[in-house]
């Protein structure tokens, strides 16, 4: 019997493993399994070519070394270099308080609601007071506002006033928590126009191509943090061990085509004309209009449908449906009655990250970054992803409307 090796020793060898190109250790073939795990010189050379090179950080830019070269081409100010850090800071204490599950008494509900009459959970709670912490004496604040909070939290008199907004999603995906599902927090940054002394919620409503920077962190099996300044979407991974992010993933790019779709499926019956066309010609493959095939996936976690989108395409609905409160997808209802998810804190943060990388984001009718913000808890429709589906999909609604238009002129 081998015996039994230490905790640093076991690490230690994992990372000179993972150091190399390839890590042949893994998967070996139900041959070798069948002699007992006797594996020749021939074997491990043979399993070494078959099992596919680990794909392993290519380099080991920290966050903050990320941030600094940024700033030297001018790209950032130390201000906005800051906040991120700070924000980044925040979530990974987040991240610490996710993962201890059960252990940490974090689970469950919190007994309490928010502004949107939704139920909250004690995460939700707890990483809306972490954010607010982190960020109150940084001095690059004016104010907070967050899904979770009713009106924007200004920065304390206690402490100096930056010069930008914080605007957060804390936990998104909250009703995956007490199932161990991926869930995030997900962030955008505007500047306060004005005088930062003033700060008041009109200060926030602008429209998503103000953003000097969105992001999100997802935390699943490995917590990321996905970031982007205006220059491309870039992915970091968390170094559990050094607890630093570190750069996995420069310029991340949405393949413009897919056959990947991901959208609720339960609520089709209540979807508009033009939706239920779009899904009905997706779902007819191969033999329907648009020739191909699909997939369907859904987590129910915008963060974790998102990132799996940025690596691999898709495309991404959250549309109208009737039981959200409008009763018309173009009347003009309450802006907080147009959709399911948040203008603010969902989807002008992921429309700049998932252009940023190439792809498109829309309301089914329009650009989101170019939605002028009506309320701070707005909500709206979300298509977003690779840049031909979201077009496709988008078609489907305009053409309805073009077509509902020209009856409506003949009649
Ligand atoms: P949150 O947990 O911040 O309220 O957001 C949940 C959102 C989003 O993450 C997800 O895509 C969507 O709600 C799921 O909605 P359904 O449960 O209606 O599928
Ligand atoms: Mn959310
Ligand atoms: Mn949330």
């Amino acid at each position: 019997m081998q015996p039994p090796i230490s905790r640093d020793r076991f690490f230690s060898d994992a990372r000179s493993r993972l150091a190399g190109n390839r890590f042949a250790v893994a998967t070996p073939t139900k041959r070798a399994l069948t002699r007992a795990g006797r594996r020749t010189p021939g074997d491990n050379a043979r399993l070494a070519t078959t099992v596919p090179a680990m794909s392993t950080p290519t380099s080991s830019v920290s966050l903050t070394r990320f941030l600094i070269e940024e700033q030297h081409a001018d790209r950032i100010n130390p201000d906005l270099r800051l906040l991120i850090e700070v924000v980044a800071r925040a979530c990974k204490t987040i991240a610490v308080a996710v993962g201890k599950g059960a252990l940490g008494g974090v689970l469950g509900d919190a007994g309490t609601g928010n502004v949107q009459g939704e139920a909250q959970k004690k995460l939700d709670v707890i990483a809306n007071d972490v954010l607010l912490e982190a960020n109150a004496w940084g001095g690059h604040l004016a104010a907070c506002a967050s899904e979770e909070m009713d009106d924007p939290f200004p920065i304390p008199d206690a402490y100096p006033r930056g010069n930008y907004l914080l605007l957060f999603d804390p936990l998104d995906g909250s009703s995956n928590i007490d199932v161990n599902v991926s869930v995030g927090t997900i962030f955008s940054v505007l500047v306060c126009p004005g005088d930062a002394a003033c700060v008041d919620t009109q200060s926030f409503l602008q429209p998503g191509t103000a953003q000097v920077a969105a992001g999100y962190c997802i935390y699943g099996p490995s917590t990321m943090l996905v970031l982007t300044i205006g220059h491309g979407t870039h992915a970091f991974t968390l170094d559990r061990e050094q607890g630093s992010f570190v750069l996995t993933r420069r310029e991340m790019r949405i393949p413009e085509e897919t056959k990947e779709f991901a959208i609720n499926m339960s609520n089709q019956r209540h979807w508009e004309a033009p939706m239920q066309d779009y899904v009905r010609d997706l779902l007819a493959g191969k033999e329907g209009p648009r020739g191909k095939d699909f997939n369907m996936r859904w987590i129910a976690s915008m963060v974790a449908d998102v990132h799996r989108i940025l690596t691999r395409g898709g495309i991404f609905i959250y549309p109208w449906d009737r039981k959200l409160g409008s009763a018309d997808p173009l009347a003009d209802a309450h802006p907080t009655k147009r959709g399911k998810l948040r203008l603010m804190y969902e989807a002008n943060p992921m429309a700049m990250l998932v252009e940023q990388a190439g792809g498109a984001a829309t309301n089914g009718r329009s650009r989101i970054l170019e939605v002028a913000p009506e309320h701070l808890h707005q909500r709206l429709p979300v298509f977003l992803g690779s840049k031909s589906e979201v077009e496709a999909a988008t078609t489907y609604h305009l053409a309805h409307d073009a077509a509902a238009r020209e009856a409506l002129a003949e009649a």
